[in-house]
């Protein structure tokens, strides 16, 4: 069994980002910078925005916080987000969610110019996915992928199972897969019998956020585990695999935390790039 280190990989790759951040702002004199809209205090979207800040430092680009207090009128929000768009300094928009309740996130969210959704959130990113032209991938599906490439595990002709279904993490984690020739399956909370799959899975993504609900015996001697779940507890943090008793069975596996995780700010800071390259004509 090899554990994905998903830590070490996401250092990795923003080291490298840094530097290819430095050439392109050194090629094109104009700086890089990345919007992000926080509304409310929701604790872990305080941590999230906090990181996310920390990686645009580390990558040399600029990071322009804007926090608004709960009770905000929506219409101020958009304003922001109509100014942001045309702001040439400002490559990317994320707007951090989920929003406090009486905001109307897709109201929001269509707001954002495509070009500068780092999230890969909206219909035209999510579209040019499925197309197979992808160009701004959602930062935790393209993590996931990144880290399987890292690791060099085959992913054509292989039985791919995804278990969990949300537009942002389960569907393009699957279209992803698809696009590497893998035969992929969905399940989903309305799957009769998800143990029927995920034992035929080569490689098993679980995307679902319930602490441990993929026991050993759901899973196949030598398969691949990805496991995407943040779960919180009494004892800290746990995934959606039961590490401990899967654990012996996988060819890999990646931790929670540690694995996926750190890999969805190094794709954000990814997808930056990818838009400012973009938007200066590449
Ligand atoms: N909340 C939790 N993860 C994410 C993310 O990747 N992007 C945004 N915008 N909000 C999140």
């Amino acid at each position: 069994m090899q554990l994905i280190d998903g830590k070490k990989t996401a250092a990795e790759i923003r080291a490298g980002l840094a530097l290819r951040f430095a050439e392109a702002i050194q090629k094109y004199g104009d700086p890089a910078g990345l919007a992000v809209i926080l509304v409310g205090e929701d604790p872990a979207s305080m941590i999230y925005t906090s990181n996310k800040e920390k990686a645009c430092r580390e990558a040399g680009i600029a990071s322009l916080m804007y926090r608004y207090p709960d009770g905000t009128p929506q219409q101020e929000i958009i304003s922001l987000i109509e100014k942001l768009n045309h702001d040439p300094h400002v490559n990317g928009i994320l707007v951090q969610l989920p929003l406090p309740a009486g905001y109307d996130e897709n109201a929001i969210l269509k707001c954002i110019d495509v070009a500068k959704d780092v999230d890969g959130y909206s219909a035209y990113q999510i579209g040019l996915l499925n197309l197979g032209r992808p160009e701004l991938v959602a930062c935790t599906p393209k993590g996931v992928l990144a880290l399987l490439d890292q690791y060099n595990i085959p992913l054509e002709g292989k039985n791919a199972v995804v278990v969990g279904r949300s537009n942002v993490v389960g569907k393009p984690i699957a279209q992803l897969l698809l696009s590497r020739n893998a035969t992929v399956t969905i399940c989903h909370s309305r799957t009769a019998d998800i143990a029927d799959f995920t034992r035929r899975a080569d490689i098993l993504v679980v995307a679902v956020g319930k602490a441990r609900m993929i026991t050993a015996d759901m899973v196949k001697e030598g398969a691949v585990v990805i496991d995407v779940g943040i779960n919180r507890n009494e004892t800290g943090l746990c995934g959606d695999v039961d590490f401990e008793h899967v654990a012996p069975k996988c060819s890999y596996i990646t931790p929670v935390p540690g694995g996926v995780g750190p890999m969805t700010i190094a794709m954000l800071m990814a997808n930056t790039l990818t838009a400012y390259l973009k938007q200066h004509g590449n």
